[in-house]
């Protein structure tokens, strides 16, 4: 009798392309024995047969097929969030949505997540920013998450400016869109951009210096989000994977951020902000578990001129996150990523900025 994760294990082997013999040999089967849990599995669907075929052609849930899922699920009493169709995240016009009844038997796919963190970019830590995208060249990510403060927009800050540090904000919007360009090479299905406290200098400038403008320059038109296919989440808003929350932050900084985040939630989440590296996992009496998560920043903290330097290195942390979605629960198991000498281990496999600089 072999287990459920190391059936699992041997599926996604097997989509890597190792032939039955060499998996079998890792978990001591015969190739029989790995062709008979392999079949066993392509039979199984997700969850019960089809219960609601979408209709409509978007990449993201139309308002109608929302309201049609939530009907569904309480008559059912199915376990469904609206992320929980397949095969993708996304339905296309005619894919059948898979809702789950009785015991989960687990999903024969998860998705890989990258976590973006602060990068404040064009003050980003180059070497660290390179590694990140090395290991997600590896990864593949399925769903791409920008935490927010991934650009500085230092040029319209509202602090007194350092001349020395001048920067024109054309510059930096280009250094943005070339960090996009990469982070798009990746081939995620589903790319979102949360905004940070940083992005929203932008806002606030048009506010006080330009309203004419306000409406007519903005975040999502700078960096062709539209264009690129990202979902944009403006400032103080969140997002959702699965069933995990994720926003920049809910107005906590300091050691102990993470802690309020998940009282203010109160169910998983991912913050940046901080730019801590932090995780944290309370339960209930229940027994309900959630965890609360900042993946550190990759920003260059000998750039930062808004804290003492050595407050900084001593707080904040170089790092990224990956996680894991399970379409059939919405679960997303996060993993964080901290560099630590210019190196990070994603997934077992090690990179160094050298590496990732080759
Ligand atoms: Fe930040
Ligand atoms: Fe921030």
């Amino acid at each position: 009798m072999i287990s459920a994760p190391a059936e699992q294990w041997i599926v996604e082997q097997a989509r890597a392309g190792r032939k039955p013999t060499e998996i079998g040999r890792s978990v001591g089967l015969s190739r029989h024995q790995v062709r008979r849990i392999l079949a066993k599995q392509r039979q199984e669907p997700i969850g019960m047969p089809p219960t609601l075929r979408l209709i409509g052609g978007s990449r993201t849930l139309s308002d109608t097929a929302r309201k049609k899922l939530i009907e569904v699920q309480s008559q059912q009493n199915a376990e469904l969030t609206e992320e929980f169709v397949g095969p993708g995240l996304y339905p296309s016009p005619g894919d059948t949505v898979w809702l789950r009844r009785g015991l989960y038997r687990g999903s024969p796919t998860l998705h890989p997540i990258l976590f973006v963190p602060d990068a404040h970019i064009p003050y980003h830590h180059v070497p660290s920013w390179n590694l990140m995208i090395r290991a997600a060249q590896d990864l593949k990510p399925h769903t791409i998450c920008v935490i927010g403060d991934l650009a500085d927009f230092f040029g319209v800050s509202d602090h007194l400016k350092d001349p020395r540090r001048a920067r024109r904000l054309e510059d930096e919007v280009a250094q943005v869109n070339a960090a996009l360009d990469e982070l798009d090479a990746l081939g995620a299905v589903r790319k979102i951009f949360i905004e940070g406290n940083h992005e929203d200098r932008l806002k606030r400038y048009l506010e006080a210096k330009a309203p004419e403008l306000f409406g007519f320059v903005d975040v999502p038109s700078l960096f062709n989000l539209r264009e690129r296919g990202w979902e944009h989440v403006p400032y103080h808003e969140y997002t959702r994977i699965g069933k995990l929350f994720v926003t920049h932050d809910v107005g906590a900084a300091g050691k102990y951020a993470v802690y309020q985040t998940l009282a203010t939630y109160e169910h998983s989440i991912v913050t940046g902000h901080t730019h801590r590296l932090a995780y944290i996992v309370e339960g209930n009496a229940v027994g309900e578990y959630k965890v609360a998560t900042q993946f550190g920043w990759l920003g260059d903290v000998d750039q930062v001129d808004y804290l003492h330097r050595a407050k900084a290195k001593k707080d904040w942390a170089l790092g990224f996150g990956v996680g894991r979605l399970d379409p059939a629960t919405g679960y997303v198991y996060l993993s964080p990523v901290p560099i630590v000498n210019g190196t990070c281990v994603v997934e077992g496999q090690l990179y160094t900025t050298t590496k990732a600089a080759a």
